[in-house]
């Protein structure tokens, strides 16, 4: 009998799956896996194993998009007709159908757009398909299944709102994620309940600006009045969110963080910047100024608020006073830690004609003197803690140093010794803390 195209793909429904990348990233693998599982595939540890190896990537900075291209390399002759390679997520959406020239051995690109119709995806991969694209961010509807794999008993990410509507000049997000799409506040409350549900405590609610959220349907719910109902969730004890536009977060928000001790005081809110004239160029659509009066909120609030940062190096046209101005925001607002990036030109984007004015070697200059500025201050503040009675959520535990690891409500790290032979896990403990390093806290529990 002549073997049909169709009979041809012998490759073993064994997954594989690396993500790169933001929160979102993590969970929208944990929503592909949980796809794969429920049409029949079985999840390896390695890329090996696999009969289908998916790479979800992660383009924000030209040195994690290459990161995908080094994993292609190293499998290129691997591939063929025992393995399948799947490019998804945002290197896939940005890159499109020129990952298959890139990497011939590459049978699928899909964005993280067309999630929702991955299943018809893998029919055709199984078919034999050699090049199956899931391209298209034409959606208005975020990507929404039951069957997210999540692993980790304790803590859950809950994705609110997909896309991005704001144009910040350096940013792909808006390209690779595609339009804003908010959830209906009944899907998000009743997934937060399932969660609750199956033993879970704690919740971190995902977009790229949570703070633009909007309930698409009639209870046309904001994002303080989501976020303090995900709280009063009876289960739920501690609920973060993650990302914050400056532009976009509002005093209720504050509000509804001081009224309800389930909501974690902590916010990450980005700055990129400390001068107005660099914030103007990135298209940031506020000034140090109105920034500085969101903090004043935080730094006001009844609760002591944690406050992180993302800070952006060497955007192009920084000069030195700019940078200056950087380094003497983080002084005023004591930031608890932050991430800082040097820029990196991205295609597509409406900086991309300013070029990369800025040397590698002043960029490589300028974040080592931010590290250290920001080191220091988290000594200091760190150092104050010391003595202090935190409760911490249990999260894992150093064999080898006879530690506890948990974290603090406000996100910190706080590991611990005392009360080894128990059942810790995923417990809320009272600590005092008694050691402070820049990036950590040390205690012992008490009780
Ligand atoms: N270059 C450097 N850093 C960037 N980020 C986003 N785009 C770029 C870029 N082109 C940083 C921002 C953002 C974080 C997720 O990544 O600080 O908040
Ligand atoms: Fe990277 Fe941005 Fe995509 Fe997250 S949304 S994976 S940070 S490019």
């Amino acid at each position: 009998m002549e073997e049909s195209p169709l009979q041809r793909i012998t490759v073993e429904k064994t997954f594989y799956i690396e993500t790169f990348g933001c929160q979102m990233n993590a969970h929208d693998s944990e929503k592909v896996a949980g796809t794969l599982v429920e049409e029949g595939y079985r999840q390896v540890g390695t890329p090996e194993e696999a009969g289908y190896v998916f790479y979800n990537t992660c383009s924000i900075r030209d040195k994690a998009e290459q990161k995908v291209f080094n994993r292609l390399q190293h499998f290129k002759r691997s591939a063929g007709k025992d393995k399948v390679f799947a490019v998804i997520g945002c290197v896939a959406q940005q890159e499109g159908e020129k990952i298959f020239d890139r990497a011939p051995h590459v049978s699928m690109v899909a964005g993280s757009a067309s999630y929702s119709k991955l299943p018809q995806m893998l029919v055709q991969l199984e078919a034999g398909n050699k090049r199956v694209t899931g391209l298209s961010l034409d959606t208005t509807e975020a990507f929404d299944t039951p069957f997210t794999r999540r692993d980790n008993p304790h803590r859950a990410y809950l994705t609110i709102i997909e896309g991005c509507d704001k144009k910040c000049s350096y940013c792909v997000v808006p390209f690779t994620r595609g339009p804003e799409r908010s959830r209906t506040s009944d899907s998000v409350m009743e997934e937060a309940r399932r969660l609750a549900d199956s033993g879970r405590t704690e919740i971190q609610l995902l977009g790229q600006n949570v703070n633009s959220y909007r309930d698409p349907s009639p209870a046309g719910w904001d994002f303080a009045t989501l976020l303090d109902n995900v709280g009063r969730i009876p289960g739920i004890r501690r609920v973060r969110f993650m990302t914050s536009h400056p532009r976009d977060f509002v005093k209720p928000i504050i509000d509804a963080i001081e009224s309800n001790p389930n909501l974690c005081s902590h916010v990450h809110l980005p700055v990129q910047s400390g001068s107005t004239s660099v914030l103007q160029g990135m298209q940031r659509l506020y000034t140090r100024a109105q920034y500085m009066e969101r903090i004043e909120w935080m730094k006001n609030a009844r609760r002591p608020i944690s406050i992180t940062t993302d800070i952006i190096v060497g955007f192009p046209g920084e000069t030195e006073s700019d940078f200056e101005d950087t380094l003497n925001l983080l002084e005023e607002v004591e930031y608890d830690s932050l991430f800082a990036f040097k820029y990196s030109v991205r295609p597509n984007t409406p900086a991309m004609h300013l070029g990369d004015q800025i040397s590698e070697e002043e960029k490589t200059r300028r974040i080592s003197i931010l590290l250290e500025r920001q080191r220091a201050i988290q000594i200091r503040r760190n150092t104050r803690r010391i003595g202090a009675l935190e409760e911490v959520h249990v999260e894992g535990r150093h064999e080898s140093l006879q530690q506890w690891i948990g974290r603090t409500e406000q996100n910190q790290t706080l590991n611990f010794s005392g009360r080894d032979n128990e059942a810790l896990l995923g417990t809320y403990v009272p600590v005092r803390v008694t050691r402070a390093g820049p990036n950590s806290l040390v205690g012992e529990s008490v009780r």
